[in-house]
């Protein structure tokens, strides 16, 4: 029995080794996860081993003969084996119980300093705000190695969900209220990532992602003065409808983009002609009041009304310079 059960054990351990389950960590918060995934998933090991050993040991030695039709031994209950599958099994679950909550506790933790980074969620798109840097605004999340970084977060819709699935921790925006996570970037595991949205919010979920670029505390505050000083080309047209999510609704030749929720945006001369509009205004208002002219064949509420106060003036002038085909 017991070589059975080792022939299992090492079987199980194979699987949990050697198939990646999980991503690289690149955050503190993800080594604690992991700490528990391993701690839960080593005492799985040990418990499925025995269990494996026991059931195949007595399908192999206490297999019925063809003919025998006789009643099994009748046995009665064994005190001293029920205390133990009791006890053990209790001893482990309170222990996987306090292993966790002491690592959900440390991960909700930002500690003395943290930076605080905003973000607002919105169907189909990701933006952040850094209040201590001068309320940057940016469509790209940006983060430093080394220190612990508080999201304070909110959505204008439907209920969102961050996740940055090398940083582990994962949580929801709510419309009305402020939820919070903390995410601490690990030194040497500088690089891109992608924040994802993780509950199902509408037809373009699937698109509604966020590039994450982890840098230095000294690449970070580079970054920070390029974008204060205006520099950086990080509000070019096409950088404001990838990074807005434009292109998770609408189609658009020169992006690439081909989605049908919203009405194409290849034919805006024509509907700004249609409403009796110069183009210019007509598209600088179809961003602003979306709700103002609606294409035939689309609902109104839709599109959200909110992209005059989440884009800068000097995104939304890009943003029309792009989209009539009018950039410098
Ligand atoms: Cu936002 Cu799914």
């Amino acid at each position: 029995m017991t070589g059975i059960g080792i022939v299992v054990a090492i079987l199980v351990t194979l699987v949990a080794v050697l198939i990646p389950w999980l991503p690289t960590s690149a955050s503190e918060e993800m080594d604690r996860i992991e700490f528990v995934y391993w701690f839960a998933t080593i005492i799985c090991i040990g418990i499925f081993s025995l269990v494996m050993a026991v059931i195949i040991y007595s399908v192999l030695t206490f297999r019925a003969g063809p003919d025998d039709e006789a009643d099994g031994p009748s046995i009665h209950g064994h005190t001293g084996l029920e205390i133990v599958w009791t006890v053990v099994p209790a001893v482990l679950v309170i222990a996987i119980g306090i292993v966790s909550a002491v690592v959900l506790s440390q991960n909700g933790s930002a500690g003395a300093n943290p930076l605080t980074v905003k973000v607002f969620a919105q169907q189909f798109a990701w933006r952040f705000e850094y209040p201590d840097q001068a309320n940057l605004k940016s469509g790209e999340l940006v983060l430093p190695t080394g220190r612990s970084v508080k999201f304070e977060m909110t959505s204008a819709d439907v209920i969102h969900s961050f996740w940055i699935p090398e940083m582990g921790q994962k949580q929801d925006l709510v419309p009305g209220i402020k939820t919070t996570l903390v995410v601490t970037p690990k030194p040497g595991h500088e690089g891109t990532f992608t924040l994802v949205c993780t509950e199902l919010c509408g037809l373009g979920h699937a698109t509604m992602r966020a590039p994450v670029r982890v840098l230095t505390q000294a690449g970070f505050d580079a970054w920070v003065k390029e974008q204060q000083s205006g520099g950086g080309g990080g509000a070019t047209g096409a950088a404001v409808f990838t990074s807005a999510g434009c292109a998770g609704c609408h189609a658009f030749e020169p992006a690439g983009s081909n989605a049908a929720i919203g009405p194409s945006l290849d034919e805006l001369a024509a509907s700004a002609e249609q409403a009796g509009q110069p183009l210019d205004a007509y598209v600088r208002e179809s961003i602003v009041e979306p709700g103002k002219v609606i294409a035939s064949g689309y609902k109104d509420g839709v599109m959200p009304p909110s992209f005059g106060e989440s884009l800068s003036a000097k995104e939304i002038g890009a943003l029309v310079q792009y989209l009539t085909g009018t950039e410098p």
